[in-house]
């Protein structure tokens, strides 16, 4: 069976500890910490402003975020300097296992589509750059629902877009919040579990498989 596939974007095909080389040389003794809060309040942000029916581009949450931790790690990076870790985002790389995985399931004659809390043009700039857009049939961006991940309004925004249904549709995620929102409004998912260290929350959704890299992804689906 060929299915419609929707790939998480940041955390799942890009890899966001990117910025990690960036805010070592700014901030060696808290990169770490700092960079996983910045993570963690973007997302957060997303969920409040999708609840409060405040959307405003990913790239705002993100920038607010970067704000945050500068608070609260008591660090006053300048405008550039906070600038340039902004820039960061926009050429953050892709997983290695990127690549290989989607060309297997593009030749097995699925389709991709790249699905994103990020803006149609922030994610294509992301793909193209990483030398991966050309194995996606398109990108289907929150921006056209106006509300984040994991409202089941984005899912569904999803199939219309792409003209699939819950049956014939997969999301593929390395964010467990994202497995859960796709699989209760009832599509199949796929959580690619990036870190052994990554533990899935355990409410009474499951993803349908668990994979370790995107090229297992393939034979799983066949
Ligand atoms: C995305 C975030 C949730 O790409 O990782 O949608």
């Amino acid at each position: 069976m060929q299915y419609t596939l929707a790939f998480d974007v940041y955390g799942t095909l890009i890899n966001t500890s990117g910025v990690y080389q960036t805010l070592e040389k700014v901030i060696p003794e808290i990169a770490k910490p700092f960079m996983e809060l910045w993570r963690n309040k973007q997302l957060e942000y997303s969920f409040r402003r999708g609840l409060m029916n405040h959307f405003v581009d990913f790239s705002v949450c993100t920038k607010e975020a970067l704000a945050y931790c500068c608070s609260t790690f008591k660090i006053d990076l300048s405008a550039d300097q906070k600038d340039m870790l902004m820039n960061e985002y926009k050429v953050l790389p892709a997983f290695p296992d990127a690549k290989i995985g989607l060309e297997n399931l593009k030749s097995s004659g699925h389709r991709l589509f790249a699905f994103s809390n990020g803006s149609k043009n922030a994610v294509t700039g992301l793909l193209q750059n990483s030398e991966i857009m050309d194995y996606f049939d398109g990108v289907v961006s929150v921006e056209g629902v106006q509300v984040f991940k994991p409202s089941p309004l984005v899912y569904q925004h999803f199939n219309t877009q792409t003209n699939s249904t819950t049956s014939d549709s997969w999301l593929i995620s390395g964010n467990p919040f994202d497995v859960i929102g796709a699989a209760a409004y009832g599509m199949r998912t796929a959580w690619v579990q990036r870190s052994p260290d990554t533990v899935f929350d355990p409410w009474e959704v499951k993803p349908t498989i668990t994979i370790k890299e995107l090229t297992e992804l393939s034979s799983k689906l066949s």
